[in-house]
């Protein structure tokens, strides 16, 4: 469970003060499926970096699993952030220099698992988003739907218990973007992880559980 009360967010900009966040409180359940939604601007991302771990919040109480996590250490952060939340982006954010199945092992380097154990591991997801073809493929030589599925791979390669998803469909064209979507909610539910995803797609959005609206820094 992730509890946010009055979550308050301020970046110190070359050009001044921004309030991202003035009130974010929010809810989410395990195994929840919530889609975000509002204007460009209106604190989406930053509302997913800080429930990531990724970014620190200036106010209010951000609880996981009941949990207070003001109070964490820089490592701790990490460490959280590794183990519970797995990340997507619209850019996929895939290291170039790596083949799709070294991309997708490759958190498991950080968790220190055994050379040996990662194609037990990485292959049946590979199979499962349709790509185990592709395993020896670099980034540069995929399709946008392919490097966004490499890219979901390697975020549940630890068996994350949370999917956050930054606008996972905003690079794709809409047959690729419902692909993607389609294999979200497929994993999220059978896997029974929660799904936090952010989109401007109202049809993308229209595969949640939920779908929670942002304007100017609240969640309405
Ligand atoms: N690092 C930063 N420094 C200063 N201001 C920032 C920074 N990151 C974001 N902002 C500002 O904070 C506000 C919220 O940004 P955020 O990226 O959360 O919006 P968003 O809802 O994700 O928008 P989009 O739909 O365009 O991705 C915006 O006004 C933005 O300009
Ligand atoms: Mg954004």
């Amino acid at each position: 469970m992730l509890e946010l009360k009055h979550i308050q967010k301020t970046y110190q900009g070359s050009a001044g003060k921004t309030e991202a966040l003035r009130d974010a409180t929010l809810r989410v359940k395990d195994g929840e499926f919530m889609a975000i939604m509002g204007k460009s601007g209106c604190g989406k991302s930053t509302l997913l970096n800080i429930i990531g771990c990724m970014d620190r919040y200036d106010g209010g109480e951000y609880r996981i699993d009941g949990s207070d996590t003001k109070d964490l250490k820089r490592k701790e952060q990490a460490v959280l952030r590794r183990e519970k939340f797995g990340f997507v982006f619209q850019s996929f954010h895939l290291l170039p220099e790596y083949d799709v199945f070294h991309n997708v092992a490759l958190p498991l380097k950080y968790k220190k698992i055994p050379k040996k154990k990662y194609r037990d591991i990485v292959l049946p997801l590979l199979e499962e988003l349709g790509i185990a073809h592709l395993e020896k493929r670099m980034p540069g030589e995929l399709s946008g739907g392919e490097q966004q599925r490499t890219a979901i791979a390697r975020s549940l390669v630890n068996d994350p218990g949370v999917l956050l998803a930054d606008e996972p469909t905003g690079n794709l064209d809409s047959e690729n973007g419902e692909t993607v979507i389609e294999l979200l909610t497929t994993l999220q539910k059978r896997l029974c992880k929660t799904l936090i995803l952010v989109t401007h797609d109202i049809k993308i959005a229209s595969y949640a559980d939920r779908i929670v609206e942002i304007r100017d820094g609240r969640v309405l």
